[in-house]
């Protein structure tokens, strides 16, 4: 059977970032609740002209840059954070690429798991037709109401994925784990622009989704937990992830390390929670993009990967949640660049905290007319709204 999965992938956030010891401090708040308590040092923050379709095509165009786009008929755009309710961000992200019209287009949704739900349709297709590659972008702009127990976990972010036959990243495999619920943990209604959550509520509904997955994937045939090296998590901060891995201990009775901050004593067998979080610390909650940049923080920081099984664990709250696994291919070595991340998050504007209230008030999906300013140092920005319709160029 061909083998399937990730051929390359590559990360955008947006232009700005706050320092959460500077929103500490606003909030009167001690920074170690958002730093450790969290796991989160800062979070990434989208300037007036960047929206989830510039930051999604920023991530996509050197991904198509370097592998063409011959082949690819279809666009997968999944994100929670969709500007439009009937039209598909990526048919905008489709114009700014230069991609052809015989590429089909559709938007996916399911809170945080769009991206993963994205990745599974995208195997589908290739597997019936080998010869096609398809583009999955997953991008989310992560907005709490100001003052609110969610605001230190917000963030953006945008991952690019080409899903092809014998791919050079990660061939996904056959058996998965799901576990859906009908919970009411987080939404986002029509008419508002940041998310509804019950914090804690969500966490709980998290850690029961992953113990569903995972012996739903028990139950699918899937790997024994010994035989998964490493193990990635939906990341709405990093300390999330430690607390599923403490769960998947308990589950599965294997001594995996908990350990997440750099420097952490490991307390068992090392999977990666560290070389995992290194990105997702710095970004923010990215949403459906979350667990994919912890894909590229792990890819990117482990140099002894190939041949290893890597096992994922999706959420998305509301809840639909998937525990699937890949085994990394030689390639990754030489598709991985470090230094592009790094510099990605490095060159980021800082924003006071006054400055970024501001931005969190700037209108946010309203189709009365405006002109944003031009600030973003992006390939592509949103340019405002004309006649109820968002225009964008590429700069
Ligand atoms: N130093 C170190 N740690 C500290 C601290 C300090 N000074 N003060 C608090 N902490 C720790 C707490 O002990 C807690 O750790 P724990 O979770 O391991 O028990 C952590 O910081 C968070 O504190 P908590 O009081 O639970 O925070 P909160 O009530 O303000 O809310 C969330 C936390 C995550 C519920 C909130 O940020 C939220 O709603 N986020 C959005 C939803 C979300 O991300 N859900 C995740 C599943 S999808």
């Amino acid at each position: 059977m061909t083998s399937i999965g990730i051929h390359d992938l590559e990360m955008a956030t947006g232009h700005h970032v706050v320092e959460l010891a500077d929103l500490a401090e606003f909030s009167g708040v001690a920074p170690g609740k958002y730093i450790l308590g969290l796991g989160q040092s800062q979070m990434s923050v989208l300037s007036e002209d960047e929206d989830i379709v510039t930051m999604g095509a920023a991530a996509a165009l050197p991904l198509l840059e370097r592998n063409g786009t011959e082949g690819i008929r279809t666009l997968l755009f999944a994100t929670e954070s969709g500007v439009d309710q009937s039209k598909a961000a990526g048919v905008a992200a489709l114009r700014l690429l230069g991609l052809p019209s015989n590429v089909r287009v559709v938007e996916m949704k399911q809170a945080c798991y769009g991206g993963t739900a994205a990745l599974q349709a995208a195997v589908g297709i290739v597997a019936r037709s080998p010869e096609e590659r398809v583009l999955v972008i997953t991008s989310d702009n992560a907005r709490y109401e100001l003052d609110s127990p969610g605001e230190p976990t917000q963030g953006a972010g945008a991952v690019a994925m080409l899903i092809s036959a014998d791919p050079d990243v990660l061939e996904i495999e056959q058996a998965n784990g799901i576990s859906t619920t009908d919970v009411d943990d987080f939404w986002r209604p029509n008419d508002s622009t940041t998310a509804v959550v019950d914090g804690h509520l969500s966490v709980g509904a998290y850690l029961d989704a992953l113990t569903g997955a995972w012996k739903d994937l028990e139950a699918d045939g899937g790997p024994a937990i010994a035989d998964i090296d490493r193990i990635l998590y939906h990341q709405p901060y990093t300390k999330m992830a430690k607390k599923a891995q403490q769960r998947l201990r308990e589950v599965t009775g294997e001594e995996i390390s908990t350990a997440l901050n750099p420097g952490d004593e490991p307390d068992g067998r090392d999977t990666g929670l560290t070389t995992g979080s290194i990105y997702n610390r710095r970004l923010g909650n990215s949403y459906t993009a979350s667990i994919y940049s912890g894909l590229t923080s792990l890819l990117d920081h482990d140099d002894s990967l190939e041949g290893r099984r890597i096992g994922l664990f999706s959420y998305g709250s509301g809840c639909v949640s998937e525990f699937f696994t890949g085994v990394v291919q030689p390639g990754y070595l030489a598709r991985r660049n470090p230094a592009r991340a790094e510099k990605l998050l490095d060159q980021r504007v800082p924003v006071s905290i006054a400055e970024y209230r501001a931005l969190h008030a700037a209108p946010h999906g309203t189709s009365d007319d405006q002109v944003t300013p031009k600030v973003t140092a992006g390939p592509f920005r949103f340019a405002g709204v004309t006649d109820q319709a968002r225009q964008y160029e590429v700069r």
